[in-house]
């Protein structure tokens, strides 16, 4: 049974800075309940991570973290050089992963050193490595959680409007050429960030309000109200961005 964003669980905290730390402690407590293996964690890109990296950087938080069983892929990269300002691993790195203990070898940025369909392929075989198998299998979900953001025209991660891999039903990986935003992208598909435990949509900001809105009714002219998850789906946002709805 999958979970619609009608059915989304909604958190209105007081500012952006409260919604950072709420996901911090969800993130502590995801990787100290999971009993085996490797906690997988999708991040978003964009602006609004930027306060959980560096609050999850701090010795304090960091330290509440086995990071040893953390492993780093990415819901979406703009199809960029290695270490463009643009880059969403750039920022994870320089404000997080840079300044915790999670081995190399666990953090998968998406590549961007091909053409943009070579590197959506390259990666589909990363996210395939590290689940195991070719196919999806209900019951046991790539991703324990998937972090979303919410763009002003609906979009997220990088499915945006009118993109033909919304209509994507087979790779979990996939590419757009966005005319609202800089960049080729790679995204994760539908399909992929459905293969979740959570999905978490960090929202935040007046400029949100709309398409926040829109989101908690699961408006499926926008490709955000269109995510669903095997498991849970969770929307942290802020008194800004929720408006009259908080
Ligand atoms: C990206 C993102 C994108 C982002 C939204 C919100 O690479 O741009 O993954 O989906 O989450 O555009 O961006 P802000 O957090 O900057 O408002």
């Amino acid at each position: 049974m999958t979970t619609d964003m009608r059915h989304a669980v909604v958190e209105v905290l007081k500012d952006s800075e409260a919604v950072a730390m709420e996901m911090a402690r969800l993130l502590i407590r995801t990787v100290k309940e999971k009993q085996q293996g490797r906690v997988r964690i999708a991040l978003s890109g964009g602006s609004t991570p930027k306060q959980l990296f560096a609050i999850l950087a701090q010795p304090d938080m960091a330290r509440q973290v086995d990071w040893s069983r953390v492993e780093i892929f990415y819901g979406d990269e703009r199809h960029v050089p290695e270490g463009h300002a643009d880059s969403n691993h750039a920022s994870a790195r320089e404000l997080l992963l840079s300044r915790v203990s999670i081995p190399a070898a666990q953090v998968h940025p998406m590549p961007t050193a091909a053409t943009v369909a070579e590197d959506a392929a390259s990666y589909q075989t990363v996210l395939e490595q590290a689940y195991g198998a070719t196919k999806l299998e209900a019951g046991r979900p790539l991703f324990d959680i998937v972090m979303l953001g919410l763009g002003t025209d609906g979009h997220t991660a990088s499915l945006f409007p009118g993109e033909p891999v919304l209509e994507e039903k087979k790779a979990w990986v996939g590419v757009a050429a966005p005319r609202t935003a800089p960049h080729e992208r790679l995204t994760l598909t539908y399909l992929a960030i459905a293969s979740s435990a959570l999905v978490v949509f960090l929202v935040t900001g007046e400029n949100k309000v709309p398409m926040l809105a829109r989101l908690r009714q699961g408006d499926g002219s926008i490709p955000s109200g269109r995510i669903v998850s095997e498991g849970k789906i969770l929307i942290l946002a802020d008194e800004a961005a929720a408006g009259e709805l908080s």
